[in-house]
């Protein structure tokens, strides 16, 4: 079955990330839900192999995981900002956006998430710094083999992801464990799918840095447990 068969709404809460190509293609998923994807490419005339295109790569970047050990410092710095920072950086505005419209409307129902849209807001702020702290300042250092410089302020690093990690946890409850109501609309199901995919791709993010990355420092074990 092709991509373009299947309904807007499937696509909206079985496919993390869709939302976002349905909502910057302007594909009313909420208003046409039962429509193929085929058809309202024609109905609001978007441009169909850039909408294909835009699954695709959704579709590869969940399925390939590399060996990185054949990958240098350069590689792997490049494979992360990559698959994980530039994600990050649609995924977090698109679930605010989504969290939004739930408050927005939902907002009589006991399960409704309140507060939930302001927790990513913060989720966004502390990850974006964190991610152009690395970009600017660490990743360089690796890449130059800087290692001095890099265990310098590797802690700090290290300590964010922590705090990271808490985050996650507090979204998790924030979204009281991802509990939907059995008629939640498409948007309340795509956005707890959506925060279920941030918090395995983060948690990925973080494990592959703290594990593969930082891992490459010449005595990063006596470094880590100093921190
Ligand atoms: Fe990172
Ligand atoms: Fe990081």
């Amino acid at each position: 079955m092709s991509i373009l068969d299947v309904t807007l709404e499937k696509l909206a809460v079985e496919i993390p990330g869709a939302t976002e190509i349905l909502y910057r293609f302007k594909l009313d998923y909420k208003q046409h839900h039962s429509l193929p994807l085929r058809d309202a490419i024609t109905e609001y005339r978007a441009d169909k192999q850039s909408v294909i295109e835009e699954f695709e790569r959704l579709e590869i970047r969940g399925k390939i995981r590399p060996d990185f050990s054949q990958y240098s410092e350069k590689d792997l710095v490049l494979y992360i900002v990559t698959h994980y920072h530039n994600v990050h950086r649609k995924q977090l505005p698109e679930l605010i956006r989504l969290a939004s419209t739930v408050e927005k409307e939902w907002g009589h129902d006991p399960l409704c998430p309140v507060g939930l849209s302001q927790c990513i807001r913060n989720i966004l702020e502390d990850t974006l710094a964190h991610m152009d702290k690395e970009e600017k300042t660490l990743f360089p250092m690796i890449i130059q083999s800087n290692w001095d410089m890099a265990a310098n302020c590797m802690a700090i690093f290290q300590f964010e992801h922590g705090e990271h990690v808490r985050s996650l946890k507090k979204l998790q409850r924030s979204a009281h464990n991802f509990q939907l109501p059995t008629n939640a609309c498409s948007h309340w199901k795509a956005l707890y799918m959506g925060l279920q995919a941030f918090i395995t791709t983060m948690r990925d993010h973080i494990h592959l840095e703290d594990t593969t990355l930082f891992a490459r420092m010449p005595d990063y074990l006596s470094l880590s447990s100093r921190s």
